[in-house]
């Protein structure tokens, strides 16, 4: 089938967190098990983007209000990813380095998505299945469906997935003008709690909706960013699908970024190899175990703990563990971790930054991976951490708590129930008392490298979602 995946960010073009991730690895899986898959993100100023091939496929206006954008279509030459890549190209809005956090995301964004829809309204051919991925792209169901200009687009089944139900591109009425014209008895759709809000009308419009975890989407029934009765009412077409992740991006045998690669037969050493190569970057004690942390330092990630769990953990047990974090974010946090070094030189440190190579170089050189979350639709550094022989330690939550089980139940990895300081530091002591244990250590790991979170097992359920029939 032709399916043509629309998102703000796609793994190696252009990144933030997992959604990055998914976006840059599931349409490469289904491409490969026979479908037609397209990509459509925006063309940001990225490494990537300034580094490859493209070739203009279709231009055109983008009209927002009163201003008129020039846009064009640009396809990556070659398929180098796996799948064939476009990009919006809105010079005025996009030619910029980062991907979110500007003043004018809500114009930037809609653009996009007009953009997206012009494009794909004037091909001779129509997708099968149109798949949007967050707020971001949430507005495109309601406009195939209702915008008189993309009258071709109109029966084509749509997918909204959601990454994060915190973010809904909410926006004032002021900007209805905005939006091409539509059937205006319809307005009310795009309405919650007196707001224009892209990802309710996402729930409303597409034609099915999912969940990054299956745990993730029963939550979100009850805990729903508001949205808790929209999630109610569309649950007939509502289904939870565990991502995967990239397993040949994501292979401590192969991958080029460590230090040392290594298997599930030769873990023991390939990891030390690694761990004694980090600690001497961060100035750590390679013969105490390493606790780590990777990812955006927000208070969904529970990071806001992170800086008095360290220093309780670290001074409990002086000088008998590691701590390392990587990430950026709250400027606060960031701020509040960085002055720790000094107190706890030799057995802590932090990088904050972006910097996929030192991610893929922790998971393979630490023994424990922290996630604290408050909330977490699926988490991808818990099966990173899995595959890469190391253990996490996580809270319960959405979809951490669909693929971590507590050692106490026999399971591969540590778990705990809040999202505290108490909690996390009472799971670093559990971590240190399996680290001595070293044959059940042994064993916890193997178990976790052993398991399949390939794409390839849940490709097929995403084909089963786009051939559903909710009415
Ligand atoms: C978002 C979520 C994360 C999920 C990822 C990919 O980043 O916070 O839990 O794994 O999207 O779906």
């Amino acid at each position: 089938m032709e399916i043509v995946h629309i998102a703000a960010e796609c793994y190696p073009v252009a990144k933030v967190g997992g959604l990055g991730d998914v976006v840059g690895a599931l349409p490469k899986y289904q491409n490969n098990a026979g479908h037609q898959v397209r990509v459509v993100i925006p063309h940001y100023d990225t490494e990537f983007i300034n580094k490859n091939e493209f070739d203009t496929v279709y231009s055109g206006f983008v009209k927002l209000g009163n201003f008129n954008f020039p846009f064009n279509i640009q396809k990556e030459k070659i398929d180098i990813l796996g799948f064939e890549l476009y990009l919006v190209h809105i010079p005025e809005l996009f030619d910029r380095n980062e991907v979110y956090g500007y003043e004018d995301d809500i114009e930037r964004f809609l653009s996009f998505q007009m953009a997206t829809l012009d494009w794909l309204n004037s091909r001779s051919e129509v997708p099968d299945t149109i798949h949007c991925h967050d707020h971001h792209t949430g507005l495109i169901p309601f406009m195939m469906k209702y915008a008189y200009k993309f009258e071709k687009l109109r029966s084509t089944p749509t997918v909204i997935t959601i990454h994060n139900a915190i973010y809904q591109g909410q926006f004032g009425f002021d900007k209805l003008y905005y939006l091409p014209e539509f059937d205006l008895s319809k307005v009310t759709i795009l309405e919650w709690d007196n707001k224009i809000n892209s990802l309710a009308t996402a729930i409303k419009c597409a034609t099915v909706v999912s969940t990054v975890s299956p745990s993730f989407l029963n939550e979100i029934n009850n805990f729903g960013y508001g949205l808790e009765s929209l999630f109610n009412q569309v649950r007939h077409k509502s289904r939870g699908i565990l991502n995967g992740i990239d397993t040949e991006v994501w292979n401590p045998a192969k991958d080029k970024m460590l230090f040392a690669n290594y298997s599930s037969k030769t873990f023991e050493n390939g990891k030390q190899a690694n761990k004694v190569k980090l600690c001497s970057q961060f100035d750590l004690d390679p013969t105490k175990p390493l606790f780590s942390f990777i990812g955006r330092l927000l208070e969904e990630k529970g990071a806001d703990l992170l800086p008095h769990a360290a220093a309780l953990a670290l001074s409990e047990n002086y000088k008998e563990i590691n701590i390392l974090i990587l990430g950026s974010g709250n400027t606060g946090i960031e701020n509040q971790l960085s002055h720790l070094v000094a107190s706890f030189k030799g057995n802590y440190n932090v990088f904050i930054g972006y910097n996929e190579a030192l991610a893929h170089q922790i998971y393979a050189g630490s023994d424990f991976l922290l996630m604290p979350s408050r909330v977490e639709p699926c988490g991808l550094n818990q099966m990173y951490a899995f595959r890469y022989g190391t253990i996490p330690i996580v809270r319960r939550t959405g979809g951490l708590k669909d693929t971590v089980i507590d050692i106490g139940d026999d399971g591969n990895g540590i778990c705990h129930d809040q999202p505290s300081i108490e909690d996390v530091c009472y799971s670093i002591q559990r971590g240190v008392s399996l680290y001595k244990d070293k044959k059940s250590l042994k064993n916890i790991r193997k178990i976790g490298m052993n398991i399949d979170y390939s794409w390839e097992s849940v490709c097929q359920e995403y084909i089963n979602l786009y051939n559903l029939k909710t009415n």
